[in-house]
């Protein structure tokens, strides 16, 4: 069945409960795909859903209207996730016109003939009238991909936000309210910040300006429904708050420890390292990389204001796992984080180099020259961790007080 957003307005988007490997981000709470479907004198659907999920979407389309009444189809964002369905609906709304962006089109008609339906092309401004209903489009290019946009209505102010505001996470609840109610307001904060992370991280500047632009179009928004996860109706101001702050470089005064180990040796520096954090009132978590993923890593990484990176040397270069979540992180863009490393090493070190290296590459704060112990480490040598979890400690909270006091970068 569809369910209503407000009268005449419906999602009829499809759940997918066992997606745990999103190209490569784990999703373990699963996510959804979203689609909207308005009626009014020309009924409107807007985004679609991954094709594997097309006749769920179907049926719910149905349960409202029959899908060959269809005459708009919207596509906010070309990936697949969201558009991999139109062929298919385009093949039952025999008479529906596409919008999109310029770009949008470009990149649908490398997967799809459009050359049987109209394509109108809008950008930020134009309007397209349903019935009673308007609807304005928003060009929001790189966030994420450079096709998006986002539809706003303008008579209901529910703001259509593509992947923006989303959450990966499968759900019979609909609304943020239904959300908090039978799991947690932190379960449901926690699904925003892992998204932004692994997702949107490089793209913070871009989401500040575009909250700019959109401000100044002075439009009330009473309802933000993304194209994955929960829909913001009992209050969407939380998320937005949420993304200023993420965008404007917020993070714990806090530590991440993501680490791997060969033969224990790297492992064993952590119980002191923790402890020197904690005696300068510093809470760490910890991650171990092939046990947990590299998505979950990149989420505390960004939570906190502070990662120690632990890499045992192998060949003289730092662990695979590390290198992997190296790559991955330089791909977000971090900033505004401090970081360091440790580890153990045979017969030459180079792992806690090589991670300081491209830390520094990347344009973090690091803590040099973090700290490196040949095979194991024994009595004194966990002195010197305990040592080094304070120093980082100290340096940490000083590079954080500067965020505190108002600047956005120190
Ligand atoms: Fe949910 Fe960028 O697709």
């Amino acid at each position: 069945m569809a369910t209503p957003l407000k009268e005449g307005i419906f999602w009829v988007g499809a759940i997918d409960w066992t997606v745990r490997d999103f190209h490569g981000y784990v999703t373990e709470r699963g996510t959804s795909y979203n689609s909207y479907l308005i009626v009014d004198e020309e009924p409107t659907l807007v985004d679609t859903v991954r094709s594997q999920y097309f006749e769920e979407m179907l049926g719910r389309i149905k349960s409202v209207l029959e899908p060959a009444s269809i005459r708009y189809i919207v596509i906010d964002h070309i990936e697949n996730d969201h558009a991999s369905s139109l062929g298919r609906i385009m093949a039952v709304a025999r008479d529906a016109a596409i919008f999109t962006t310029e770009r949008g089109r470009r990149g649908l008609e490398r997967f799809f003939d459009l050359s049987p339906f109209p394509v109108r092309t809008v950008k930020t401004g134009d309007r397209l009238r349903i019935g009673k209903r308007r609807l304005l489009f928003i060009e929001t290019p790189m966030l994420h991909w450079p096709d998006s946009m986002m539809t706003y209505l303008e008579e209901d102010r529910i703001l259509i936000s593509q992947d923006a505001f989303g959450q990966h996470i499968a759900s019979s609840e609909r609304f943020d309210d239904e959300y908090i109610a039978s799991h947690s307001l932190a379960e449901l904060k926690d699904a925003v910040l892992d998204y932004y992370a692994n997702i949107l991280m490089p793209f913070g500047r871009l989401i500040l300006q575009k909250m700019e632009e959109i401000s100044k179009l002075n439009i009330r928004i009473d309802m933000i429904a993304p194209d994955h996860g929960i829909v913001w109706r009992k209050d969407p101001g939380m998320v937005i708050e949420m993304y200023k702050g993420f965008a404007t470089d917020m993070a714990e005064p806090s530590v991440a420890i993501i680490y791997d180990t060969m033969w224990h040796g790297t492992e064993r520096m952590i119980p002191s390292i923790v402890d020197g954090l904690r005696d300068e009132g510093l809470d760490a978590k910890v991650i171990k990389l092939r046990t947990d993923p590299t998505s979950l890593a990149i989420k505390e990484f960004f939570k906190r204001r502070g990662t120690l990176i632990g890499t045992p040397t192998l060949n003289n270069l730092m662990f695979p796992s590390i290198a992997l979540f190296m790559s991955q992180l330089k791909g977000l863009r971090p900033k505004a984080r401090m970081v360091s490393a440790f580890g153990c090493y045979g017969w030459g070190g180079g792992g806690v180099k090589g991670v300081l290296e491209e830390a520094k590459a990347m344009g973090l704060e690091v803590f040099e020259p973090g700290i490196e112990i040949n095979f194991r480490p024994k009595g004194e040598d966990l002195e010197k961790c305990y040592r080094f979890g304070r120093e980082f400690a100290l340096r940490l909270k000083e590079y954080h007080g500067r965020y505190e006091r108002g600047g956005r970068r120190p």
